[in-house]
């Protein structure tokens, strides 16, 4: 069963397994999440944002080493000077993509200023050394990433993980380690837009046993 200890849960090995419902849940949950970018100006209870800091706490990390930090990012001032950096942001990539330009298909600048939001970085030197491996530590964020996305959704509400910043910028305005890695920030709240989105079909992108086809580079 489910303890705490020392304000930590754990899960024992004796805790219920997930029934069948739980896994058609999930699998629903999984596949109905999107990526929500307009949000009511309405705010998320303590409480859960709370539970989607939970989920990023416990994915997975190589070694159990949990290299990710996260920092919910409160203060208004803080986030109108990121709500500048990500127009910034885009601003910078415009100059070799013209897409990101005002009034290119991808020219739309992330609201960081009404939705929660919460900053992604991870600490390089929490790696192991085994050969495949020097980044586990920004697969465990990547991971962490997923799960609050998850996590939010699962409560109701819409958000998004937005990677398109000047990392070094954003480290400046959030006080982050020069040498660490600033993966970018998840943006959650009340959804206030509907989306649907497509995939791949099934036998596009998954093979038995091995890659397809010739040979090639
Ligand atoms: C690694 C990664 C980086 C992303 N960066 C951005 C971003 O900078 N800005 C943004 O609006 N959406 C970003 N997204 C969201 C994707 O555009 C979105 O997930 C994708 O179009 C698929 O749509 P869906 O999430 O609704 O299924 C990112 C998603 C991932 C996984």
């Amino acid at each position: 069963m489910n303890k705490t200890e020392g304000g930590r849960r754990r899960f024992a090995p004796g805790a219920p397994a997930p029934s069948p419902a739980m896994d058609r849940d999930l699998g629903e949950l999984i596949r109905s999440r999107r990526a929500i970018r307009k949000f009511a100006a309405r705010a998320v209870p303590e409480a859960d944002v709370r539970e989607v800091l939970e989920a990023a706490r416990w994915a997975p990390s190589p070694a159990n080493l949990q290299p990710a930090r996260f920092i919910w990012v409160r203060d208004g001032e803080l986030k109108s000077e990121l709500q500048e950096l990500a127009r910034e942001s885009k601003a910078m990539s415009a100059h070799w993509d013209a897409s990101f330009a005002p009034g290119g298909s991808n020219a739309t600048v992330n609201d960081v200023r009404t939705p929660e939001v919460i900053a992604v970085c991870a600490d390089p030197a929490k790696s192991l050394t085994n050969v495949n491996d020097e980044n586990g530590y920004e697969w465990a964020a990547a991971m962490s990433i997923y799960a609050m996305w998850l996590r939010a959704h699962s409560l109701g509400y819409g958000g998004v993980f937005v990677q398109h910043w000047l990392p070094d910028h954003a480290k400046r305005i959030l006080n982050i380690p020069r040498l660490w890695r600033f993966l970018g920030t998840f943006t959650f709240g009340h959804p206030a837009e509907q989306k649907e989105q497509t995939r791949l079909p099934f036998d596009e992108v998954v093979f038995v046993d091995r890659f397809p086809g010739a040979p090639r580079p």
